[in-house]
């Protein structure tokens, strides 16, 4: 492990602006870092076999044609990982529980080694004084569900609330906080309806019944943690991107319109309000899925925080994708069937993905929440925010990434903007390590932490040392 600290030829100290900023976080607002288990863990052979290692496997679907099968190798790493955080200094770790490494199946037996795995994770999270945040799904569908039509199935949303109350019962005394889902809409978009990312299909019905059986399966898993009943806070990580018309045509009026109920609405709605998010205007599709009597009471299950992951904004037209909606990796005939495109901003440098960086628009989004649901919005928590560069090493190896740091403080910074009717209380970097970046596989590197892919060495950059020093420059 190369140590964090000041390096030659690094960024010059930001003095002023980082003990501002430092003096800006309220009392107990939680800082912490973010990663997942299919990004990080590798150690696929002591875990069932997930949707991702199928869909990876397929030709083109992946950029650089990589897996995750061994990833970052988190799995074998795990104490030098935790040791990393505790150097670091941060309040919180959010991290998820892979469903096939707990039950290979998704349903039936249990793995031991499974879950001795996240015991020890806890024990060592715990013993540096690092509050755990555990992720129930972060898009690791165990593949024998996945054969058996996946989340398009709603037996797949009670035998998540299975998988769920296995976990709660194991650990309910020692997690701080619990994530239901992450990013349910990406993964009914990008997963079902789109078919970019695992399990590659590409049928709007499919997405729809998805997305109808992802909010099921996080109202019965909530239901499940309150009756085991675990001691931490429960709520869920949705993905949020403020959108806007790119001209007053009515017709990208209307584009701006699906887009925006398609990415923020769908999830959001159901959750907080107990409504279905309003259907889409002109695209012939209903995005109701397969509701039954009584699934909005149970999706609607009162929350503790509300996650929220922004990344960008999305300017919207009607009119075929020149852009690749989301993340630009593999295309599909559906993708780019899709009726409506990102436009960019020139107003905006971009990050590696080509993801306009809008710190400014952190308030307005958080408007947008305090507009729709009002006293139905719990406080808020930042459970991913970040930024993907290229991160080249200068001449002695050393990664001064002053783009993210700039991008961390500023995003930050806004993120504590005061919002009338909206309380926030943390905010988690995306990520701890570069990791395994879905479709687009290592060719984008979010980490504070560089892993090399060979030796799996991990290398600190000049924003962990950055975010090491606000951290330790807090006042209160
Ligand atoms: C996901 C992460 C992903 C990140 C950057 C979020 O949508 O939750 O898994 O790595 O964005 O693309």
């Amino acid at each position: 492990m190369t140590p964090a600290g000041p390096r030659p030829d690094g960024p010059p100290p930001e003095g002023a602006a980082l003990k501002r900023l430092a003096a800006k976080l309220p009392p107990g607002f939680l800082l912490g870092v973010s990663t997942s288990s299919y990004q990080i863990e590798g150690g696929s052979a002591s875990r069932g076999a997930a949707g991702w290692d199928i869909f990876a496997a397929r030709p083109d679907t992946i950029l650089d044609h990589s897996n995750a099968l061994t990833a970052a190798d988190h799995y074998h790493r795990m104490p030098e990982d935790v040791a990393l955080m505790k150097e670091l200094g941060v309040d919180a770790y959010r991290f998820s529980i892979s469903w096939p490494r707990v039950q290979p199946l998704g349903k039936g037996a249990v793995n031991p080694e499974g879950l001795a795995f996240y015991d020890r994770l806890l024990d060592e999270l715990l013993e540096a004084g690092i509050r755990p945040m555990a992720t129930l799904f972060h898009w690791d569908t165990p593949w024998a569900l996945e054969q058996a039509g996946g989340w398009t199935k709603r037996d797949t949303a009670y035998r998540f609330a299975d998988y769920v109350r296995i976990v709660g019962e194991a650990f309910g005394d020692r997690v701080a906080d619990w994530v239901t889902i992450n990013e349910p809409a990406t993964l009914a978009l990008e997963g079902y309806t789109l078919g970019v990312h695992a399990p590659g299909r590409a049928l709007w019905v499919a997405g729809a019944r998805a997305s109808h059986h992802l909010l099921l399966g996080h109202g019965l898993a909530v239901k499940a943690l309150r009756e085991v009943p675990v001691k931490g806070r429960i709520g869920i990580s949705n993905a949020h991107t403020p959108v806007f018309a790119a001209s007053s045509r009515w017709s990208d009026r209307f584009a701006a319109r699906n887009f925006d109920i398609l990415s923020n609405r769908v999830f959001a709605d159901p959750v907080l309000r107990g409504k279905r998010a309003p259907g889409l205007v002109g695209l012939g599709v209903r995005l109701s899925g397969t509701p039954r009597w009584g699934d909005a009471k149970i999706i609607a299950q009162p929350l503790d925080f509300y996650g929220v992951q922004y990344y960008f904004p999305s300017r919207v037209a009607a009119g075929p994708p020149r852009l690749k909606i989301g993340t630009p990796d593999s295309q599909t005939k559906a993708m780019l069937d899709l009726p409506m495109r990102l436009e960019p901003w020139p107003e905006y440098g971009v990050t590696g993905f080509d993801w306009p960086d809008s710190p400014d628009l952190v308030p307005v989004l958080l408007g947008h929440f305090a507009d729709r649901y009002g006293s139905k919005l719990p406080p808020v928590i930042f459970t991913e925010g970040g930024a993907s560069y290229p991160d080249m090493p200068n001449r002695v190896g050393a990664i001064n990434d002053a783009d993210r740091i700039d991008y961390l403080a500023t995003h930050l910074s806004a993120a504590l903007t005061e919002v009338p009717g909206v309380k926030v209380e943390g905010y988690f970097v995306w990520s701890l390590l570069d990791n395994f970046e879905w479709a687009a596989g290592y060719t984008q590197k979010f980490g504070l932490v560089a892993v090399d892919p060979d030796t799996q060495e991990r290398t600190t950059k000049a924003s962990f040392a950055w975010y090491q020093r606000l951290l330790a420059a807090r006042t209160h």
